[in-house]
């Protein structure tokens, strides 16, 4: 597979994990991509948390299952109708969580790059997460994100320091197939834009049709 044919492939995994755990040389291999993405001022300020204690994988699932029906209530009719069906973790099927943190401290007072806009810290992050996904699509193995958690609650479950921030929890495992489309798409919840939607010439041109 070679990179085009990996992003065209990658899909966020929630309902075709396989429910076999991942081998280990497999997953350093993908902590290996993750670990060779740029980052602001070489500071590398990724680590990551592998879970696979089955215990802490189904703590972690019903705190996700409480912030998905808070998201539910919160809205109106019609979208919670469409929402109801997405499954939005696949947590305890993977077998394999990666949380993927942010110390803001590597590289100390002087990060090369990050001196004018802060978040460039961050975004190094979510880069080594891109290329664990791309690599992940590349070996037949999932990745889904899961954003629905309070970031305290995975603090304490997996004990990561206050100084460091949680990013994600990755859920990782070997999949039957990648779904072609997206499911929010399949489900009618959003679909993806269309590139000319996205390219400005010269100056950003403000379409109101486009803005939501
Ligand atoms: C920052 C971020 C957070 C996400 N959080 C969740 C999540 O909590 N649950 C979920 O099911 N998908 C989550 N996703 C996956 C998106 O829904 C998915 O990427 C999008 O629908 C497009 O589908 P695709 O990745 O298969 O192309 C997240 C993706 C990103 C980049």
């Amino acid at each position: 597979m070679n990179v085009y044919e990996a992003i065209a492939t990658r899909r966020d995994v929630r309902n075709e994990f396989s429910g076999a755990v991942i081998d280990e040389e497999r997953l350093e291999r993908l902590l290996q991509a993750a670990h060779a993405a740029p980052s602001v001022g070489n500071t590398q300020p990724w680590d990551f948390v592998v879970v696979q204690d089955r215990a802490t994988l189904s703590r972690f699932a019903e705190h996700v299952g409480e912030c998905r029906t808070d998201f539910a209530q919160s809205l109106p009719a019609d979208r919670a109708d469409t929402f109801r069906p997405i499954v939005i973790e696949g947590i305890e099927q993977s077998g394999t969580g990666v949380v993927v943190t942010y110390d803001p401290n590597r590289g100390g007072s002087h990060v090369l790059g990050r001196h004018t806009i802060d978040e460039t810290g961050r975004l190094s992050v979510a880069l080594a997460i891109e290329n664990l996904w791309l690599a992940a699509t590349q070996e037949g193995i999932g990745v889904g994100w899961v954003s629905f958690y309070r970031e305290a609650f995975l603090r304490d479950l997996v004990r990561v320091p206050e100084a460091v921030h949680i990013v994600a929890w990755l859920c990782v495992g070997p999949v039957t197939e990648f779904a072609t489309v997206p499911d929010l798409e399949r489900f009618d919840w959003r679909s993806r834009r269309p590139l000319d939607d996205a390219i400005h010439r010269e100056t950003f041109t403000a379409r109101e049709e486009f803005a939501r």
